[in-house]
C-alpha cells in the first residue's frame, strides 16, 4: 500500500457534491451572523452608536461587555481580544467590535451598516521600516513581536579579511491564501440545567486549538466544548489561527441568542480580515575566499507580524532556521525579527517563513555568482551541505543527502545548459521576447520547529470497528493535502489488509485525540508514524488475546477484531510521541537538531519576457525532490504540481495592495493568481530514499513546493533580463520596467 498511487478517497464523493461542508450544514432553527469592524488602523474605540430604522429588538447583540470568560484568543501569547472593549485600542482596520445575529440577511447587512464606532485615531504603524524606526510604539517598547538569534562561528572578523563580500537586500510581499472555501464556523449550545455545551463546527486546521480557545472564551472544562472539522476547501495555514476568533465568535452569538449561529465570510470579508503571508525583508552579507567557498553569513531577517503576535513566533522560527539553506558555511549569524504593525495580523502560509528567506538566500547566491565569475551551479555546487556537515543551529547532517544527484536529475530535464546556451544567443539578437533559465536549490525541515513535537506530545490512535474493520482516530484534517488517503494506506500497509478495510475519522474532538494540528506537513510524517504504531498496538493486542496469529489473511484479521469488540465492548490502540533520544534541542539558544529530518529539492524554471509588455511567461517547470518514501504517488504529485503553482503566483502575479493598514484588492477580479492557462505543465519527479523514522519511509512534503518556485522564476528572470535589480517579489510587470529604467540610468 505504501507507494500506490490509489485515488483520494473522498475525491468521487466532492466531484459528486455530495460532502457537506460549514455552510451546507443545516441545524434547525438556525440564525445568521456577521460581524462589525474597525475601520481605521489605531486608535481608541469610544463608543459604539445603533442608528435609526433597525428593529434592533430582533437582533442578537454581542459586544465584549458580554464575554462570560477570557476576552483573549488563546495562542501562543495571548494578545487577541475577541472583540474591542470600548475604552480599548483598535490595532488595525479589521478588528471584530460588535457581532450581530438575525434570520433575515438582507436585514442583517443593513444593520451591520447602521452601527457607528466613535474613534479616536492615533498615527499608525504600517510597514516593517516604520515599526524598526520606531516612530510610533504599538508594541512593548520596541515594536518587536519576537527576536531570534542563531550564532555559530564569529563572522564579524572574517567580513573584515574575506576576498569577496557581497550584500543584498531581498523583499516578499503578503500572499492571500484564496483557498476555494472561505473561512465559516456554525456554532450551537446547549444548556442541561447548569450545565453549559458548546458545539462548533466549522472549516478550520486545527481542531484543538479552536476547542482551547472556546473553552477560556466560556470558561468552561474541556468536556463542554466539542469542535468538529467539516468538510474543508482548502486551508494553506489560512485556516490555522483564525478559526479561533471566528468559532469564539459564533459560539458567542449562539449562546446569546439561544439559536445555532452560522457565521460564514464572503470572499471579500476572508481576503482583508482573515490571515495572510507574513511580508519580509531579509538583508544578507557574505563573504567568500578566492575559491568561492562561503566563509560567513550575517543575515537580518524580518517579517511584518501585523498587529498581534498570532502564529508569529513559529513563523519567524522556521524562516530563521530556513535561512542559510543547503549551504556549508563556519560562521553565521541569523537575527530575526518579527514587528508590530498595524495590518491585520499575518499567520500561517504554506512555508511557515521559510519561502520567505529561502527566496532571499536563493536569489543572493545567484547574485553572488556573477560577482564571482561562476555559475550559478558552480558556486553551490562548492559549497552543498554534505553528511556529516553542521548546520547553522550546529545540528548535524546526519543521513545521506545527495544534492548532487537531485540538482543534477532538474537541471538535465530542463535541459539546463543547452537552454542557457541558446538562450544567450537568442537573447543578444533583437527579439523583442527575451529568454531565461534559472533554477534554486532548498531544504525543508519536516513536523514541528524545535521543540515543538516533543511540546505538544501528539496521540494518535487505531480502533477496531464492530463489522471487523479499523479506523483511524486522529484530529488531524482533510484539506486537500490527502491525508484522509494517505493514513488509511499507512495503517493498511502496517496491518497488511486491503486499503478498504481502514476507516479514517473525521476530526471531532469528542471522538479522536489530540494528535496536533495539521500544520508544518507534520501529518503524514509525524502522525503517520503514530497511526503505524498503534495499528501494531492493535494487531499485538490481538495476537495476545489469542484471536489472531502471527501470519493473518484479511479475512481472519476482520473476524479477530469483530471478536474483540463484541468480547469488550471497543478495541482501542493509542500512541503518543516521544522525543528521540538522539534529537537535542535547545529553545533558548537555538542550538541542536531544529528539525528531526529534510526534504530536499531542486526546482528548475525556463521563462521569456515580453520586452514590450514586461509580461513574463513561465514556459517550463521542473520540481525534483527527495522526501523518503513516497506514500501516494499521485497525491504527492498534487501536491508539487499545487504548491509550485501558489509559489510561481507570489513571485509574478499576486499582489496585496495596501491602503491605510487595509488590503484594498480583496476580490478575486483583482487579486491576480494563476489559473492553469498561466502555467507550463509542472514536470514532477522524486528521488526516494526512505527514512527510519517516518512511516514506511516517508517524510513531510506538503509545504516543500512552496519554496524553490519564486527563486527559480527569478533566477530565471535575472539569466534573460541580465544584471537588474531583482530583489523582489511579486516581480509584476510595473517593477521590471522600473528595475530596467534604474539600470538605463546607471
Ligand atoms: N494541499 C491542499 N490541497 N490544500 C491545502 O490547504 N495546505 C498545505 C499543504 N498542502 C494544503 C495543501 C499546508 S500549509 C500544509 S502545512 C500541509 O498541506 C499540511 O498537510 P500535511 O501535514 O498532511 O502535509
Ligand atoms: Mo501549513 S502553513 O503549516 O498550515
Amino acid at each position: 500500500m505504501i507507494g500506490a498511487p490509489i485515488t483520494r478517497r473522498e475525491g468521487r464523493a466532492k466531484l459528486l457534491g455530495q460532502p457537506l461542508y460549514t455552510d451546507d450544514k443545516i441545524l434547525p432553527g438556525e440564525i445568521r451572523g456577521v460581524t462589525v469592524r474597525t475601520h481605521i488602523p489605531r486608535g481608541i474605540l469610544k463608543g459604539i452608536s445603533f442608528g435609526e430604522g433597525i428593529p434592533w429588538e430582533e437582533f442578537t447583540v454581542v459586544t465584549a461587555a458580554d464575554i462570560p470568560g477570557k476576552n483573549l484568543v488563546a495562542s501562543i501569547v495571548h494578545d487577541q481580544p475577541f472583540l474591542v472593549e470600548i475604552g480599548g485600542t483598535i490595532s488595525h482596520p479589521e478588528q471584530p467590535v460588535v457581532l450581530l445575529a438575525h434570520p433575515d440577511r438582507s436585514l442583517l447587512e443593513k444593520a451591520r451598516r447602521a452601527i457607528r464606532l466613535d474613534v479616536e485615531e492615533l498615527p499608525p504603524v504600517l510597514d516593517i521600516e516604520s515599526a524598526i524606526e520606531k516612530a510610533q510604539v504599538i508594541h512593548g517598547s520596541n515594536n518587536i513581536l519576537k527576536e531570534i538569534l542563531i550564532d555559530k562561528g564569529d563572522p564579524g572578523p572574517v567580513f573584515c579579511s574575506a576576498v569577496k563580500v557581497v550584500e543584498g537586500e531581498y523583499r516578499t510581499g503578503a500572499q492571500e491564501h484564496a483557498y476555494i472555501e472561505p473561512n465559516g464556523m456554525l456554532a450551537e449550545v446547549g444548556r442541561e440545567g447548569e450545565r453549559l455545551t458548546v458545539t462548533v463546527y466549522g472549516s478550520l486546521q486545527c481542531p484543538y486549538y479552536v476547542h482551547e480557545a472556546v473553552k477560556q472564551l466560556f470558561g468552561l472544562p474541556g468536556d463542554q466544548v466539542r469542535v468538529v472539522a467539516m468538510e474543508m476547501g482548502g486551508a494553506f495555514g489560512g485556516k490555522e489561527d483564525y478559526p479561533s476568533v471566528n468559532a469564539g465568535h459564533a459560539a458567542l452569538l449562539a449562546w446569546k441568542s439561544g439559536k445555532p449561529v452560522k457565521l460564514i465570510y464572503d470572499r471579500e470579508e476572508d481576503m482583508a480580515a482573515t490571515t495572510k503571508r507574513h511580508p519580509s525583508r531579509t538583508r544578507i552579507k557574505s563573504a567568500f575566499d578566492r575559491d568561492g567557498l562561503l566563509l560567513a553569513l550575517d543575515i537580518d531577517f524580518v517579517l511584518d507580524g501585523g498587529a498581534f503576535v498570532t502564529l508569529s513566533p513559529v513563523v519567524l522560527s522556521r524562516g530563521a532556521l530556513h535561512a542559510a539553506s543547503v549551504y556549508k558555511c563556519p560562521n553565521v549569524r541569523i537575527h530575526a525579527r518579527a514587528v508590530a504593525t498595524n495590518v491585520p495580523p499575518h499567520g500561517a502560509f504554506r512555508g511557515f517563513g521559510a519561502p520567505q528567506s529561502l527566496f532571499a538566500i536563493e536569489r543572493h547566491m545567484d547574485v553572488c555568482a556573477r560577482e564571482l565569475g561562476l555559475t550559478p551551479l558552480e558556486l553551490r555546487r562548492r559549497n552543498f551541505l554534505a553528511i556529516g556537515d553542521r548546520m547553522s543551529t550546529g545540528q548535524v547532517v546526519k543521513e545521506t543527502v545527495d544534492l548532487e544527484a537531485i540538482v543534477s536529475r532538474a537541471l538535465s530535464e530542463i535541459g539546463y545548459e543547452e537552454k542557457r546556451r541558446s538562450f544567450d544567443a537568442h537573447n543578444s539578437s533583437q527579439s523583442p521576447i527575451k529568454r531565461g533559465v534559472g533554477f534554486s536549490v532548498f531544504l525543508h525541515g519536516c513536523g514541528f520547529t524545535g521543540g515543538g513535537e516533543t511540546y505538544l506530545a501528539s496521540v494518535a490512535g487505531v480502533k477496531g470497528l464492530p463489522d471487523g474493520r479499523v479506523s483511524v482516530l486522529a484530529a488531524n484534517t482533510e484539506m486537500g493535502q490527502g491525508k484522509t488517503t494517505v493514513f488509511a494506506q499507512i495503517v493498511a500497509s502496517a496491518l497488511k489488509l486491503p486499503v478498504d478495510m481502514v476507516d479514517v475519522w473525521s476530526a471531532d474532538t469528542a471522538e479522536v485525540p489530540n494528535s496536533g494540528p495539521t500544520v508544518a506537513s507534520r501529518s503524514t510524517m509525524i502522525v503517520g508514524k503514530l497511526i503505524e504504531d498503534a495499528a501494531y498496538g492493535l494487531k499485538q493486542s490481538l495476537i495476545q488475546q489469542g484471536l489472531l496469529e502471527m501470519t493473518y489473511t484479511p479475512e481472519e484479521f476482520r473476524e479477530a477484531v469483530k471478536t474483540a469488540v463484541a468480547r469488550h465492548g471497543s478495541l482501542k490502540c493509542y500512541s503518543q510521541y516521544h522525543k528521540p533520544p538522539h534529537i537535542v534541542w535547545d529553545d533558548t539558544t537555538y542550538k541542536g537538531d531544529a528539525y528531526p529530518t529534510f526534504s530536499w529539492a531542486c526546482y528548475a524554471a525556463g521563462v521569456s519576457v515580453d520586452m514590450v509588455t514586461y509580461e513574463v511567461k513561465v514556459d517550463d517547470f521542473v520540481a525534483v525532490q527527495e522526501v523518503g518514501r513516497v506514500v501516494n504517488p499521485m497525491l504527492a504529485t498534487g501536491q508539487i504540481e499545487g504548491g509550485v503553482a501558489q509559489g510561481i503566483g507570489w513571485g509574478l502575479w499576486e499582489e496585496v495592495q495596501w491602503k491605510d493598514g487595509r488590503m484594498v484588492n480583496n476580490q478575486m477580479t483583482n487579486y491576480i493568481i494563476p489559473t492553469s492557462v498561466d502555467l507550463p505543465r509542472i514536470r514532477v519527479a522524486f528521488l526516494e530514499n526512505p527514512h527510519p523514522a517516518g512511516p514506511g519511509g516517508a517524510k513531510g512534503i506538503g509545504e516543500l513546493p512552496m519554496d524553490g518556485p519564486a527563486p527559480a522564476v527569478l533566477n530565471a528572470l535575472a539569466h534573460a533580463l541580465g544584471p537588474i535589480r531583482l530583489d523582489e517579489i511579486p516581480m509584476t510587470p510595473e517593477r521590471i520596467l522600473a528595475r530596467l529604467e534604474e539600470a538605463d540610468r546607471g
